[in-house]
């Protein structure tokens, strides 16, 4: 594989393009927004400035992993020479079921599309595509370019030796490959998701208070952040987005997002990405300043 075509330079978009990029694979990072595009750039150039920074590469490695990143706004034509194509766009059925067809469409007829979606149907993404055995998931994780685990997906349809290419590529970045079968929220959100919601429940509730809750998860249990801050850090959206998948998917009400989580996604309060979620990121300064309306 030579040409990987990423879909989507929000987040994890431009982190996957990073990662690839970094190992001398050609690039094309696809958005419908050439600002949200431009500020991908910015940001991939601003995370190989920090492990230059670490000596974790050298400043010829960033200037030739930024050489490998190229932009299109148009789909058709940037995924027209992919031996793989990664797609993360938002998490909505809808949206991926469109842009599956139109890269089934447009991609030359042996590449790998492989969707970065962190909950829905692989199989039902494949099943928009005239070719469900090369549909896969490749789930990675934020910030894509530090967190090792990829989770393979395979859809009812995906062919083994697709799963064995896409867990050889996935190693070949540095990365460590799980394999997992396609049910709603495959393991790690499956697991994650109901330790987010019942954090959000705790503050609901008026248990804990926000740094209370992040303080008893990182001291108590060694996580590296609090679930609080974790979903900040995911998007508030997401998150919700992926309960609703659990909840639908299994019919089980034990994954019913917190009404608190409904509450801030409605009124825009989406985390980092806004300025404002559990905290508030707008102040200049690393410590954490939790949101005026938990304070
Ligand atoms: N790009 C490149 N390197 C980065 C980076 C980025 N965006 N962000 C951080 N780093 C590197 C730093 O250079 C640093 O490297 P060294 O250890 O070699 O010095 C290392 O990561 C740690 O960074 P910091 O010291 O600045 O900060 P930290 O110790 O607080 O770590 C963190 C930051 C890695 C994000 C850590 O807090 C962490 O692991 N948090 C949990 C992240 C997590 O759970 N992610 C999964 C979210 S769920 C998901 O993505 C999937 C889904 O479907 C919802």
């Amino acid at each position: 594989m030579k040409n990987i075509t990423v879909i989507g330079a929000g987040t994890m978009g431009n982190g996957i393009a990073h990662v690839f990029a970094m190992k001398g694979f050609a690039v094309v990072l696809v958005d419908i927004s050439q600002a949200a595009l431009d500020k991908a750039l910015g940001t991939i150039e601003k995370n190989l400035d920090r492990m230059v920074r670490k000596e974790k590469i050298s400043e010829a490695d960033k200037a030739a992993t930024l050489r490998n990143v190229v932009t299109s706004t148009d789909l058709a034509s940037g995924v027209k020479n992919a031996d793989l194509v990664v797609e993360a766009a938002t998490e909505r059925l809808d949206l991926k079921l469109k842009i599956f067809k139109q890269i089934d469409e447009a991609a030359p007829e042996n590449a790998i599309l492989a969707s970065n979606t962190s909950s829905i149907s692989i199989t039902k993404i494949a099943a928009a595509t005239n070719r469900p055995e090369k549909v896969i998931g490749m789930h990675f994780f934020n910030p894509v370019p530090v967190m090792k685990l990829v989770e393979v997906i395979n859809g009812y349809g995906t062919s083994k030796a697709v799963t064995a290419e896409i867990m050889e590529l996935s190693e070949h970045l540095g990365k460590v490959p799980v394999e997992i079968k396609d049910y709603p929220g495959f393991a790690a959100n499956r697991m994650l998701m109901p330790l987010l919601n019942e954090a959000f429940y705790t503050l609901y509730e008026g248990v804990a208070g926000v740094q209370e809750i992040d303080t008893v998860m990182k001291l108590g249990m060694g996580h590296p952040m609090g679930p609080l801050q974790l979903a900040d850090f995911v998007g508030l959206d997401v998150c919700l987005a992926i309960l609703n998948v659990l909840k639908d998917g299994f019919g089980n009400p034990k994954y019913a997002p917190c009404p608190l989580l409904v509450n801030m996604v409605a009124a825009g309060k989406l985390g980092r990405k806004t300025g404002e979620g559990f905290y508030n990121y707008q102040g200049a300064g690393k410590d954490l300043v939790v949101a005026e309306q938990f304070a």
